[in-house]
């Protein structure tokens, strides 16, 4: 008999960072998490109360259409135009995901081919790379600023002709950067001229400090021919158990997307659509005053850290609820993760995951946070770091 081959496509991917910190974290009760990004608070009322009604109806309990039921279709079709200046009529098509995780990985399964190449600049969010991998192309790291923002020289040099896309995640997972207008528009027009996919991660789109401002590459007349967009109901609603997001693409991809859709989800949990929709009726006034308390908690975190300075730094973010901590020290961040939550009960995500390689890296994650844990768990990790790293 022969043993079975167990090599696989998944060998070259990195495991899944949340789960493994999770793991260390269950072996230490106690332990603040500052790792995972998810916020504190669930869905709106309304959303809970449709779905009370909706499971009367026989087509909750039903397969739906592969891009959504209408009813959302209707509000996100209105919900982009009105939030996101995305008007659909000009040529993109919508589709309604498990979340914007699985709508990615349509993206990239319906514009590449093996061997492909991605270009992520660097800090990337992790599941993004892991797609990549998965889908047997190639992530092209590209380098950010000191600031964690866009460098288009770097960007431009990338491009090989095997190149499909370029990424933006903004507000960004894991720097909290709020990439601006201008530095996207030239990304967008880059990818226009050089016949590649922009694809614009919009999940933390209503969550940015003070007088900054989400921007959608997509709004610009004509770049939908090249723009993919995609939205989260997990972060802004407090759905995230409820795996609800949706993509914006161009018409030409219809086809190849529903492939993907019709094989890896049919459709997406209709019951989580009709929340969704009720949702949309509150729109995004329900996070607004959640983004106001993260904006107070942001303040405490970027506060507390600064004490590190000179052993460690953390450039302002604007956005998400994310700050990425640069630490200076020769130590492992894998290993210092791991003792800080042995040792000292607070979790953080140690900078490989999100590329991170050349030094010593945190993303340090709040929205989970209330005013009270924050100061407490901030403080552990000040305490943590000095005590592990100065010694
Ligand atoms: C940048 C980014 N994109 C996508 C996702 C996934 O969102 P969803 O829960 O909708 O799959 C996350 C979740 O943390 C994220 O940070």
């Amino acid at each position: 008999m022969q043993s079975v081959r167990f090599q696989s496509r998944m060998d070259a991917v990195q495991a899944p960072i949340v789960q493994v910190i999770g793991d260390l974290i269950r072996s230490v009760p106690g332990t603040i998490s500052l790792g995972q990004g998810v916020v504190h608070y669930g869905p709106p009322r309304q959303a809970i109360d449709a779905v009370g009604a909706a499971l009367a109806d026989p087509a909750t309990h039903e397969y739906q259409d592969g891009t959504g039921i209408p009813i959302l279709v209707d509000r996100l079709t209105e919900k982009l135009r009105r939030d996101n200046g995305i008007d659909l009529a000009r040529g993109s098509r919508l589709m309604v995901t498990a979340g914007a995780n699985m709508a990615f990985v349509n993206a990239v399964l319906a514009i590449t081919d093996v061997g492909d190449e991605i270009i992520l600049p660097v800090p990337f969010y992790f599941n993004h790379e892991m797609a990549i991998d998965m889908a047997g192309c190639r992530t092209v790291r590209v380098a950010t600023d000191d600031c964690y923002q866009l460098r288009l020289d770097a960007i431009r040099a990338a491009i090989t002709p095997r190149t499909r896309a370029v990424v933006t995640v903004s507000p960004n997972n894991p720097s909290g950067a709020v990439f601006s207008e201008s530095s996207l528009r030239e990304v967008s027009a880059l990818c226009r001229d050089r016949g590649i996919f922009h694809i614009a991660d919009e999940v933390y789109e209503y969550f940015t400090y003070g007088a900054t401002r989400h921007w959608s590459p997509a709004s610009v007349p004509g770049a939908e021919r090249h723009t993919i967009s995609m939205y989260s109901f997990s972060k802004a609603y407090g759905f995230a158990g409820w795996r609800l997001g949706y993509i914006v693409y161009p018409d030409h991809l219809a086809s190849a997307m529903m492939k993907a859709q019709d094989t890896l989800l049919v459709c997406a949990p209709v019951v989580s659509q009709v929340a969704a929709a009720a949702a949309l009726d509150v729109g995004r006034a329900y996070c607004e005053p959640h983004v106001r308390e993260l904006a107070e908690i942001r303040d405490i975190v970027l506060r507390e850290l600064g004490r590190l300075a000179p052993m460690a730094e953390v450039p302002t973010a604007a956005g998400a609820f994310y700050v990425l901590l640069k630490v200076h020290t020769a130590q492992s961040p894998m290993d210092l993760a791991a003792r800080l939550i042995s040792e000292h009960k607070v979790a953080v995500i140690p900078g490989p995951a999100f590329g991170m390689t050349d030094g010593c890296y945190f993303r340090v994650a709040y929205g989970a946070l209330q005013k009270e844990s924050v100061a407490e768990g901030i403080g552990r990790l000040v305490k943590g770091l000095r005590v592990l790293v100065e010694g």
